[in-house]
């Protein structure tokens, strides 16, 4: 039966040549050179390309036909520069930041500033630094901070905040909205006369909340859980690593998401389409502090009105930015659940991201965050996938992810959902294999 998705499943070995996983979310990619007899493999570790050619053949012969380029959905990350930013970037006016005179950074920390309502910006060069030194300016050491335990700062920044800020994390479950129980968060400020328990220093969120499947935080919520840390003389820091796609979905303003807190991050560098980078905002004492953080840590940079250019492309109004066009992630994230719930194969994805067992809910799906379970062996999912030229990526919780970003086309989605079909068709053998006692 011919393939669906156009692919023939490439094989794991080609005479010579391998293209097969290597480690976590990393794929080998063959590619042809122009000219040249036969095809060469790029270096271990390095991505496949969003726009590059692809693969091999099942006879380890080159295809005849053009190939359809990988279609990455391991994450929003993997969004390439517009040519506009790469222009930006080219002609971008620099200075030395650490001297605090480059003007290309100054106009964009003053952008995202204005745009969150805040007084001064900090760029800095990742989500996890602009959490780093929002948690230094905030916290003194053997302070404690109030998160969710599914949070970005809990389980993907590598202690950190243990580590270089000598911090603990009060962990609370969150619920299948992202959300904390305000009681629980009430409940869990320490008692500051009691020189046992470390000190409440700082109540963290995340908007969106990507482990509840990327659900957006509204800001009267933000503002109730402003209003408890404050009655605690407390702070709130907001990771919006993805803060513009909870704009969007929500159709609130940045301001209005982030008025109620005291520093917020946003990543540049995921819906946004940056090669690099995020923005700390808050008052300009607290972005004093974190500037000297950033330093500690070894995030002060030269020349680097070179990235924050592509910031400044990113930051822009209505359909010249980044922002507004995210509405198109949210629309093709929903009708690729859609189709995906309606494939024998896939199964609610488990956890806060939809507790209830039975069909994937494409209602769950408010933003670019897609994630669902298979019922079969998720590794060999992923690799029949990958060889059709769709990624997606193992996740929390048995999951697998699939998330929507810029460069993914409606045209796009028809292909994933293809492909989707023919690996799950490909791999449904594999559970009643499993099944069977060996
Ligand atoms: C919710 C959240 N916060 C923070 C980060 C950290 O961003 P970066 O990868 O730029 O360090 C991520 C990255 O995926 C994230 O998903």
């Amino acid at each position: 039966m011919a393939d669906p998705t156009g692919f023939e499943p490439a094989i794991s070995s080609v005479t010579g040549w391998h293209v097969g996983p290597l480690h976590h979310g990393s794929v080998r990619r063959v590619r042809r050179i122009a000219g040249a007899p036969g095809v060469v493999v790029d270096p271990p570790g390095r991505r496949p390309s969003c726009n590059g050619p692809v693969l091999a053949s099942r006879d380890g012969a080159l295809h005849s036909r053009p190939m359809a380029p990988i279609i990455d959905l391991r994450s929003d990350t993997v969004t390439r520069p517009t040519p506009e930013m790469r222009r930006a970037m080219a002609m971008a006016e620099v200075g030395d930041d650490v001297f605090g005179d480059d003007p290309t950074v100054i106009a964009l920390e003053e952008r995202a500033a204005e745009l969150l309502g805040k007084e001064a910006g900090l760029f800095v060069p990742s989500g996890t630094m602009g959490n780093l030194v929002a948690q230094l300016a905030h916290l003194g050491r053997g302070q404690e901070t109030i998160a969710g335990r599914e949070h970005h700062i809990v389980l993907d920044e590598a202690a950190g905040h243990a580590v270089v800020a000598g911090t603990s994390i009060r962990q609370l479950a969150e619920r299948p909205d992202g959300t904390l129980d305000l009681d629980e968060l009430r409940g869990a400020f320490r008692d500051p006369l009691d020189e046992h328990h470390p000190e409440t220093g700082l109540v963290a969120m995340e908007n969106t909340h990507a482990h509840s499947m990327g659900q957006p935080i509204t800001p009267a919520y933000t503002a109730r859980v402003a209003a408890i840390a404050h009655e605690h003389g407390v702070p709130l820091h907001v990771d919006g690593a993805r803060l513009w796609n909870a704009a969007v979905a929500l159709e609130v303003s940045g301001r209005d998401l982030a008025a109620p807190a005291d520093s917020v991050t946003f990543c540049l560098s995921k819906g946004l389409a940056c090669p690099i980078g995020s923005v700390l905002v808050g008052s300009r004492e607290l972005i004093r502090r974190a500037r000297r953080g950033r330093k500690l840590v070894g995030g002060g940079m030269r020349q680097v009105g070179v990235l924050a250019a592509a910031g400044l492309v990113a930051l822009q109004d209505g359909a010249d930015g980044m922002i507004e066009r995210l509405a198109e992630d949210h629309a093709n994230a929903r009708r690729l659940a859609e189709a995906l719930a309606d494939l024998d194969g896939t199964e609610s994805a488990g956890g806060i991201a939809q507790p209830e067992p039975g069909r994937l809910d494409p209602d769950r799906v408010r933003t670019n965050f897609v994630l669902f379970r298979v019922a079969r062996d998720r590794a060999a999912f992923l690799e029949a996938l990958r060889a059709r030229g769709v990624l997606m990526i193992d996740y929390s919780h048995g999951q697998v992810r699939a998330v929507t970003h810029h460069g993914i086309e409606a045209s796009d989605v028809d292909r994933v959902i293809a492909a989707t079909a023919a690996a799950l068709h490909e791999t449904a053998t594999r559970r009643i294999a499993e099944a069977t006692p060996a």
